[in-house]
């Protein structure tokens, strides 16, 4: 018997250290475990429960995608959630066709096929995707080779061609941003697993020339920083740019798995039927429920509520950081924040769950917090106390 399975209190693949206590009901924006411990939420399930837990409109659109009996009907046959959901997205985006699949991973997945059949469509060479230093973008065998974690990547290699990471600097980026070899050029406006760090609008504005220049795509990963949680329902939008490819996932159907890659009408003329697909995505039952979160979080009084209590919460740590010796620096926008913490990230996070918040680290010193969308002022000061107690 090896340690993993020694240890193990179920039959899971230990892929996750996973903290101790069991997880039984969620409330507002709280969670419960099996003794009744509450924990303040400061992880929303990794940027996913963005409405907290047990949201009554939430509950009422999961019955009402009940009612028609259809679950899962094959993408063989047209449905109207996923229709009406896609017109959505294309409204309030650069977007001319939208892809639904089932993850974060998978919507790269896809993005980078559908960059590849673009590109190959104007010259057999031209086939590259480029990542950039401190990047995510998942966990799949394309994913992994954009995503910038040597400790992820190695036991795996090698990796799925074709795909590279360069630094995140324009003069290297001309360097190898060459038109006849590269597809497409992935970034993060804010690289969440990264360690939280805002890509600067200039910088993300001066990549949007260079691949325009170079005729190479831009896809914008929006899995964590999109949705909302930057204070525009888009994080492109603040930097004054629009993407040619975007990838959208976790908080989409409220806690359901759910992915999208939305595109231009450019790029989806190089795709044909049976190019990609998927059996479960954009599945009537999950885009009813995901249509519901649409229009919760794409209501301008709650993008005004991210800014602002963002706003406050930012200035709150950046006091923080003043008062404590054991805060090296302070990164984020609206309601995705990473904490520098002189001590390992994850004693900060285990001291958290003793007091009572659950926050999650990004890096080995980086404490991160993605409250749900829905938080008040109270109970970000609440957390903030906690944080500050759990840093020391
Ligand atoms: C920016 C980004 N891209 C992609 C992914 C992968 O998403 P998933 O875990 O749903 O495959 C993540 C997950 O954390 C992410 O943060």
């Amino acid at each position: 018997m090896t340690t993993a399975t020694a240890i193990a209190a179920d039959a899971i693949l230990g892929t996750y250290r996973r903290a101790p206590m069991e997880l039984v009901r969620g409330a507002g924006v709280e969670l419960f475990d099996a003794d009744g411990k509450a924990y303040l939420d400061f992880v929303a399930g990794i940027a996913v429960n963005a409405l907290g837990y047990g949201d009554a409109g939430l509950e009422q659109a999961m019955r009402d995608g009940m009612t028609s009996g259809m679950v899962h009907v094959s993408n063989l046959y047209r449905t109207s959630a996923g229709e009406r959901l896609s017109e959505k997205l294309v409204e309030s985006s650069f977007a001319d066709r939208v892809f639904f699949c089932n993850s974060g991973a998978e919507a790269n997945e896809g993005a980078f096929k559908i960059a590849r059949r673009w590109a190959r469509a104007q010259s057999p060479a031209k086939h590259e995707i480029i990542a950039l230093r401190g990047a995510f973008h998942g966990r799949l065998f394309g994913t992994l080779a954009a995503t910038d974690r040597p400790q992820y990547r190695m036991p795996f290699r090698p990796l799925a061609g074709g795909i590279s990471i360069a630094e995140r600097d324009l003069g290297e980026l001309e360097s190898v941003l060459n038109a006849e070899t590269v597809a497409a050029v992935i970034v993060e406006p804010v690289q969440g697993e990264g360690g939280v760090r805002v890509v600067e609008h200039e910088f993300l504005r001066a990549l949007r020339q260079l691949t325009t220049e170079r005729n190479v795509l831009l896809i914008v990963d929006e899995i964590q920083c999109g949705y909302g949680r930057t204070g525009t329902f888009w994080a492109y939008e603040q930097a004054g740019i629009t993407p040619d490819i975007l990838t959208v996932a976790k908080p989409m159907a409220g806690g359901l798995p759910m992915g999208a890659v939305l595109m231009t009408q450019a790029v989806a003329d190089a795709m044909q039927p049976g190019d990609h697909g998927t059996t479960f995505g954009g599945g009537p039952f999950v885009a009813g429920v995901a249509l519901h979160v649409f229009d919760r979080l794409h209501d301008p009084a709650m993008l005004r509520h991210v800014t602002e209590q963002g706003a406050w919460m930012g200035a709150a740590l950046r006091a923080m950081a003043e008062r404590s010796l054991k805060i090296r620096a302070v990164r984020g926008v609206g309601y995705i924040w990473g904490i520098d913490v002189t001590d390992a990230a994850k004693d900060v996070v285990a001291r958290a769950l003793e007091l009572g918040l659950l926050v999650c680290s990004a890096g080995e010193h980086t404490v991160r917090l993605l409250p749900p969308l829905v938080m008040g002022r109270a109970d970000l000061e609440r957390g903030l106390r906690l944080l500050e107690q759990a840093i020391g």
